[in-house]
């Protein structure tokens, strides 16, 4: 076999290890399925004393289906091969007469926790990189080998089909809380677990009490009623089909696709599907961009310890960097470093990994820190000379090939190196605000960077697992560029007596994670001001917007901006009865137009890495595939 290995041990126990030959990440990939059912054949013959399923790569049990054979998904005779090929193989392999066992360390998706289910027993490694889940409604699509029948019999259909309709995922003491597996146990025993478990004899674990009773036929509508009103509330269904899908495929068909061709080849062949593929894609192809360069970071610094710098040197922390950071006294750092803890708090559960990232953080009020380091990210004022200064102090204590990066939203890179006596090497890292939430960062290079300055600073952007994606400097790079049009339009719209929760309901409606105005809000009306006059082409700003700046409402930060806030969120929220036909399309023109701008000026390479560009940072509607791909293909309306 060329992705799996095979033992038999002392027990006659079969351990099946999977190494999907050519990928550093498990994957149920035709061929590889192809091997398993010739073992299950051979198996058939001459039967094990039990089978234990397991991944021989480091980094991970099994990402999934190959998502590279979704791309034939068009062909509608294809996509039913597709399907049909794991149903069957994974019945198949319910009904094997010895026992099974899934060995599940780090991640476990897709079709990785349906080969699971289709085992009698599961075990997960208890450690943070152990993550479970459903998660294909991303996709566009549905767990359609056996997931859709397995999972809510095993764990009860609420708890089933909220994890299939959002595509959450569980972790290892989660998942045996749930039931979707027998053990958690740390990796040192999970060999041995695992023998004893597939030697047992027990029988396989079934839903108690409330689940198994939720699993009788006669509340399946009940149930799906419910789901289907919970999934309303947060997708369409002539957005999103695939949630709604899911849940009739439970309902009627006890999960089985097959039964239902038509549903399936609708939402195969939707736009949605094409399009959430196709955004998948291209977060492959801006995490590629950060393999271009085999740079390692193991210290950042970063300079100025305000709302970026702090929350960037958090972020690293989190990620396993030693970071220093510095600003001109302790004082302004004491709040970053709160900030972090609390970041921390969030993201790593053991308190020991959390103390191991407050170590990592170290405030530094000297700069000591630059001698050592990979990395210089400078976030301090948004201020030339202050820039220039700290750029002509520091340049001589930096390493030969550290990086050095500005993370200014406004000032050109051009001018700003000018200080340097090498101003070739400074590049553009330019992260969003908030740090934690947002996945890209621009990677910003001038005519002159050098080439591999700009490839290390993807490569490192990549490191603490954010997509980075390269732009040429120009004012606003892509992102800022593309949604000053779009707010400031949104604006003139208010002038005109548009009331803002009527805009910004149309834009939320259109896809949009929030709308222009309440954006504005949050950002803070002046800097909005000051962004429109840098990036717009018309000289005078909106009515609307210099009236506020000028009574000094300028949004959330002070409570009133275009809404009244309370404890961060709006106070004044209106019901919107009636959307005007349109609307959203006149709104969004001016964001398609700039961003088509900034591909034929290559301040970005190509429609589809601008497209991948604002979906990562504004949100905009994944369904629709980015705004180029929206304006060329306008198939789905509202
Ligand atoms: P901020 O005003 O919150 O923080 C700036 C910090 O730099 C202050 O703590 C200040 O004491 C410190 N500082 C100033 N001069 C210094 C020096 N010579 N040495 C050490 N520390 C010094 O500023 P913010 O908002 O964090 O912005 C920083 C940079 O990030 C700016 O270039 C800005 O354009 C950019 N940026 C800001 C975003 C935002 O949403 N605030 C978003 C993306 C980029």
């Amino acid at each position: 076999m060329r992705h799996w290995n095979l033992t038999i041990d002392a027990h006659g126990i079969a351990w099946m290890r999977l190494d999907t030959a050519g990928a550093s990440m498990n994957k149920l990939s035709a061929e590889v399925l192809a091997e398993f059912a010739a073992q299950l054949d051979e198996f058939d013959r001459k039967p094990p004393a039990g089978m234990i399923i397991q991944s021989a790569k480091d980094s991970g049990f099994i990402a999934g289906a190959d998502v590279e054979e979704f791309k034939a998904l068009d062909k509608p005779e294809r996509a039913q091969e597709i399907i049909a090929r794991g149903w069957h193989l994974f019945n198949r392999l319910a009904a094997v007469s010895y026992p099974t066992l899934s060995l599940i360390r780090g991640v476990c998706l897709g079709g990785g926790l349906e080969i699971s289910l289709a085992c009698r027993y599961r075990i997960a490694v208890d450690e943070p990189a152990t993550r479970l889940g459903l998660p294909e409604v991303l996709l566009g699509i549905v767990p359609g080998w056996g997931g859709m029948m397995r999972l809510p019999r095993l764990i009860g259909p609420q708890a089933a089909l909220d994890m299939m309709l959002t595509g959450k995922t569980l972790d290892a003491r989660r998942a045996k809380r749930a039931g979707l597996v027998d053990l958690a146990v740390p990796a040192r025993l999970m060999e041995r677990s695992a023998a004893e478990l597939i030697r047992s004899g027990r029988p396989p674990h079934r839903p108690s009490g409330l689940p198994a009773l939720m699993n009788h036929p006669l509340m399946r509508p009940i149930i799906a009623a419910m789901a289907k009103k919970q999934v309303a509330k947060k997708a369409r269904p002539e957005h999103y089909p695939a949630p709604y899908a899911i849940i009739d495929l439970w309902q009627k068909t006890d999960g089985d696709p097959l039964k239902m061709p038509q549903l399936m080849q609708a939402i195969i062949g939707s736009p949605t599907t094409k399009n959430l593929l196709r955004v998948f894609f291209l977060q492959e192809r801006l995490k590629s961009l950060g393999k271009e360069s085999s740079f390692k970071a193991k210290h950042l610094h970063v300079i100025g310890a305000g709302t970026m710098g702090g929350d960037i040197a958090a972020w690293g922390a989190l990620r396993g960097l030693t970071v220093t950071l510095q600003d001109q006294d302790i004082s302004r750092i004491a709040p970053a470093m709160g900030r972090a803890a609390a970041l921390f708090k969030k993201r790593l559960r053991d308190p020991l990994l959390r103390r191991a990232a407050m170590d990592r953080l170290i405030p530094d009020t000297k700069g000591e820190g630059i001698h050592h380091a990979d990395v210089v990210i400078e976030a301090i004022f948004e201020n030339l000379q202050a820039k220039h200064a700290l750029f002509q102090q520091i340049e001589p204590s930096l390493k030969p090939g550290a990086i050095l990066a500005t993370n200014t939203s406004s000032l050109k890179i051009e001018d700003l190196r000018t200080a340097l006596a090498d101003p070739s090497r400074l590049v553009g890292i330019h992260f969003f605000n908030p740090v934690a939430m947002m996945p890209l960062v621009e990677v910003v290079a001038a005519a002159g960077t050098q080439t591999q300055a700009a490839a290390d600073a993807a490569a490192f952007v990549r490191s603490i697992d954010k997509l980075p994606l390269p732009v040429k400097s120009a004012p606003g790079f892509l992102v800022n560029a593309v949604l000053a049009p779009y707010m400031l339009g949104a604006m003139r719209k208010l002038d005109e007596g548009v009331m803002p929760s009527v805009i910004d309901a149309a834009m939320r409606r259109f896809g949009m994670p929030m709308g222009p105005i309440e954006l504005a809000d949050t950002v803070g009306l002046d800097i909005a001001l000051a962004a429109g006059q840098q990036l717009s082409d018309t000289t005078t700003a909106p009515k609307c917007l210099m009236e506020r700046v000028e009574r000094g409402d300028l949004g959330k930060k002070t409570g009133r901006g275009f809404y009244e806030w309370a404890k961060g969120s709006i106070a004044n929220r209106s019901d919107v009865a009636a959307i005007p036909e349109g609307l959203a399309e006149s709104l969004i023109a001016p964001l398609v137009d700039r961003t088509q701008a900034l591909v034929q000026e290559g301040v970005i390479a190509d429609a589809d890495l601008a497209d991948a560009g604002v979906i990562f940072s504004t949100g905009f509607a994944p369904f629709r595939g980015g705004p180029l791909n929206w304006n060329k293909t306008r198939s789905i309306r509202g």
